[in-house]
């Protein structure tokens, strides 16, 4: 199990450039969208949409607002990735979130309630948004785990992309796309900072 997760992470790279003839399974993108699926989120709101693109004329749309990045049109698929918006307490979302815990189920809003409702709009949505960055690490991992190459892309105009896709602002944002297909050529060498300037013990 171990060496399987070592080669994934060392297969993983922000692939640049993909082979556009090489398009993913739909069994193996299933797996890759379950891998994000089933990321952990802070009390398990799960405050997240994956949405795919896969039809041609829609990315060779969003291209020119995601910096022209080849990345787009040549990917096998797109994956927005999406994050809940007004995450406070009495949001229905999150309400049915808490329903499986069953008689706990006040204490568990009362507790999300402490910890959630003191914060700012603009805080909560930013904590929401956190929760898709850690779906995304599953979802680029679990594609690394089966041979299939990822580009995680911050780089394009949100308020754009958002209309263009005609994301429901008042609910959701875009917190960034994730790019799936096959190298086009071999991956450069990766830089880290060394293991020790990074990891401390206590
Ligand atoms: C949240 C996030 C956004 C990124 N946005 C872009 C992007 O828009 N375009 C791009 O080519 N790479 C993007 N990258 C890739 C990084 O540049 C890359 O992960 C980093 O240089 C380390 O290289 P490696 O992933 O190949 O190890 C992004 C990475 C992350 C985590």
């Amino acid at each position: 199990m171990r060496n399987c997760f070592e080669e994934a992470l060392h297969f993983r790279h922000a692939c640049k450039l993909f082979d556009p003839a090489k398009k993913i399974t739909q069994e193996d993108l299933h797996f890759i969208l379950e891998s994000a699926r089933m990321a952990p989120s802070s009390f398990g709101m799960e405050g997240w949409e994956f949405w795919v693109v896969q039809d041609g004329a829609l990315k060779e749309q969003l291209k020119p607002l995601c910096w022209n990045q080849p990345q787009i049109t040549s990917c096998s698929d797109l994956v927005v990735l999406l994050s809940m918006k007004n995450m406070r307490s009495d949001n229905p979302h999150v309400r049915e979130q808490f329903r499986p815990r069953g008689e706990l189920y006040e204490k568990y809003i009362e507790t999300y309630k402490n910890f959630i409702d003191a914060r700012s709009d603009e805080e909560i949505n930013c904590w929401s948004g956190k929760q898709v960055y850690i779906a995304s690490g599953f979802l680029m991992l679990g594609a690394a785990s089966i041979g299939v190459d990822s580009c995680p892309i911050e780089g394009f105009d949100k308020a754009k992309v958002e209309a263009l896709l005609g994301v429901d602002t008042d609910r959701f944002e875009i917190q960034h796309l994730v790019a799936l297909g096959y190298r086009a050529k071999e991956q450069q060498p990766r830089h880290r900072r060394p293991f020790e300037n990074v990891v401390k013990f206590l």
